[in-house]
């Protein structure tokens, strides 16, 4: 571990102060920690009204020589990837620095073989498979710009991503394994490219084995294009502010969003906030379970481990195949003493009992993390006791795609480990609470809409080729803030603890879907009027996706509840993937509209969360009969 991590109270403290008020000093001696070709002449500028943040203005370097070149003196033959296979019968594989290093220089010189060149998107649509991180860091070594798709997407999805990035190059598999069975990835890859003529290379990593079609021309298989490759690839110096990748994400209104993050300021953010939130030891063995194709796995999984010469599990599969006692037998095997996962998997892995985990020796542990969205006290209590045996702590991290890395946690050996609670800012990082009106809300305790107030290195500096949508989305609610969009409170001791959404984001499962995203794919559907969509607490998912629909009375097609239940999901299955089916779908014959005709969620929010005892008022709704109704037929 390096000079300054934050050990004790005492030193939080003081890097906390620092960080805000000798900003210079803080990040010119946390910079020192990384290797630059050339160094930075200047710290920061730019804030949130001009929205021209740049961090180590001057520089110029290469995230990956940080993660992988910069080891190989001392750590050449250290584990960096400890690969976990969605079988468990299939030997883990161990990848040393010194092999990733081959590997990542292979893959390299493959993409400027098939001429992509820095600025170039590179599209990424692939399962846990270790080509995957691979490819992403290659991605990097040369410049180029990389969009990983998540593997649940749909056609239709990936092909909005990279139509809106205009991509040249997409890497895919043959197909993926998850649990009990396969992803044709390929196949997918193939419908979303009919619509997507700026693809002029498909490069398939063989992982299952699925019979594919592949297209003259265009489609090539990798694996004998990386034999060929040499293994030596100089880095390719960037600026400090140049692009290192493009994240789809969803928001509140129907397009997913492509937020886009540069090299040196995210470089420098994954890695301090991953050193100073797990403190992972140089013998320790570290393992995210998160998917690459989120944020999480970028910041914890492919550039926070690496960048401090970590040693990590990468897994392929899911956590309850074959069956729920998977994530601690493969905790047991590899020694795991850092585990961090999202609490929906908590909540499903403890419905399946006790006996899954007690099968298993877990004594490795030491630090537990949870992420996506808020832990419920049951959880976190479950989690403490029978996984982390009430002797690790547990960082309780909250961030989002947008900050591109850890903002709010508690830290081993300075927290006080609150269930449910975020409790402290990191070192950079400056929340403040406004009230609807934009009024700073002070003192303690305190609730309101929690926005931070100055530029840190991590953030993500525009939504790509929509630099107006990005303005109107995070600073237009509260001037010279970066809204969040979620709520928090602050206890009496100033800890902070993240409640949830206050837009028409939903959080399913640690996924976040935009509400307008859901409707307009429901929309779609020929025999629907119109769509709402809103969140209902659920006991695994964390929320769960209620639709109330107009079905048109007169179709022919069906009105049975369940057969338009079943067609919705299709249609959504089709349009973003499987991970926005709405759980409960009621049809009814309007929706509950103000005199402007806007919907009023408010309601549709209150039934279906159970709760339709008091509607408060609404006598100004347009057309207040519909409730009654919607009352009487909630599921
Ligand atoms: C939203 C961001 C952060 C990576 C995974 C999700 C919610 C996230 C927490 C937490 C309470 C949390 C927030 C946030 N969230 N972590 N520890 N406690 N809420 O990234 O998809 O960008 O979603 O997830 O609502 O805004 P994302």
């Amino acid at each position: 571990m390096s000079m300054n991590t934050i050990k004790n109270a005492d030193d939080y403290k003081r890097f906390y102060d620092m960080s805000l008020n000798d900003k210079e000093a803080f990040w010119s001696e946390v910079a020192s920690n990384y290797k630059w070709n050339r160094p930075f002449e200047k710290i920061t500028s730019g804030d949130f009204n001009n929205l021209d943040v740049k961090w180590f203005e001057g520089a110029k370097l290469n995230i990956t020589e940080n993660c992988i070149d910069r080891h190989l003196e001392k750590r050449a033959n250290k584990t960096a990837i400890i690969y976990e296979a969605n079988n468990p019968d299939e030997e883990s594989l161990h990848i040393t620095y010194k092999e990733l290093h081959s590997r990542v220089c292979k893959f390299a010189n493959v993409l400027k073989d098939r001429g992509v060149k820095k600025g170039d998107r590179v599209i990424f649509y692939m399962s846990m498979v270790p080509d995957l991180l691979v490819g992403v860091l290659a991605s990097a070594r040369i410049g180029a710009i990389h969009s990983v798709v998540f593997g649940g997407f749909s056609a239709n999805a990936l092909a909005g991503r990279i139509q809106d990035c205009e991509a040249t190059i997409i890497v895919t598999n043959d197909a993926g394994f998850r649990g009990d069975k396969t992803v044709p990835l390929k196949a997918i890859t193939d419908e979303a490219l009919k619509s997507c003529p700026t693809i002029k290379t498909v490069l398939v990593s063989k992982r299952v084995g699925e019979d594919i079609q592949m297209i003259e021309g265009r489609d090539h298989w990798l694996q004998p294009m990386l034999d060929q490759a040499d293994n030596n690839c100089d880095p390719v110096y960037v600026d400090s502010e140049d692009p290192l990748f493009i994240l789809y994400t969803s928001g509140s209104t129907g397009k997913p969003k492509g937020l886009l993050h540069t090299t040196a300021g995210y470089m420098v953010w994954a890695g301090e906030t991953y050193k100073n939130v797990f403190q992972v030891g140089e013998d320790d063995v570290y393992w995210c379970t998160a998917d690459i194709g989120w944020i999480t796995g970028h910041s914890y999984i492919t550039y926070g481990p690496l960048l401090n010469g970590s040693t990590q599990v990468m897994f392929e599969g899911v956590p309850t195949y074959p069956d729920a006692g998977r994530f601690w037998e493969a905790t047991e095997k590899h020694k795991v003493t850092h585990f961090y996962t999202a609490p929906t998997a908590i909540r499903a892995l403890e419905a399946h009992g006790l006996d899954y985990v007690k099968s298993h020796d877990l004594s490795s542990l030491k630090v537990l993390g949870s992420v996506g969205e808020p832990i419920n006290e049951e959880a976190w209590d479950w989690y403490n006791k029978n996984i982390g045996k009430e002797k690790c702590p547990i960082v309780d991290t909250w961030w989002q795609t947008e900050t591109g890395g850890i903002m709010i946690s508690p830290l081993p050996g300075v927290g006080k480990f609150l269930p449910s609670f975020a409790e402290s800012p990191l070192p950079g990082v400056d929340p403040i609470f406004v009230d609807a009106e934009g009024v700073e809300v002070t003192g303690n305790p305190a609730e309101g809409n929690l926005c931070i107030r100055s530029p840190w290195p991590g953030m993500a500096r525009t939504i790509w080729g929509d630099h107006e949508r990005y303005r109107q989305t995070y600073f237009s609610t509260y001037p010279g803030l970066y809204f969040t969009g979620d709520g928090a409170k602050r206890n009496e001791q100033g800890d902070y603890r993240i409640t949830g959404r206050v837009d028409d984001v939903i959080n399913v499962s640690g996924h976040r879907m935009g509400t307008a995203e859901v409707e307009d794919a429901l929309n779609q559907h020929e025999d629907i009027v119109e769509s709402a969509v809103v969140g209902y607490p659920h006991d695994i998912k964390g929320q769960g996706i209620y639709a109330y629909v107009i079905w048109n009375p007169q179709s022919k097609n069906t009105q049975d509840p369940k057969q338009i239940h079943k067609e919705l999901n299709d249609m959504v299955i089709k349009m973003i993937g499987p991970i926005a089916k709405p759980d409960k779908v009621q049809v009814v014959s309007g929706l509950p509209k103000t005199r402007s005709g806007k919907i009023m969620r408010r309601i549709l929010r209150k039934v279906a969360s159970g709760d339709s005892s008091n509607m408060g008022d609404i006598s100004t709704l347009l057309n207040p009969e519909v409730v009654e109704e919607i009352k009487n037929g909630a599921l």
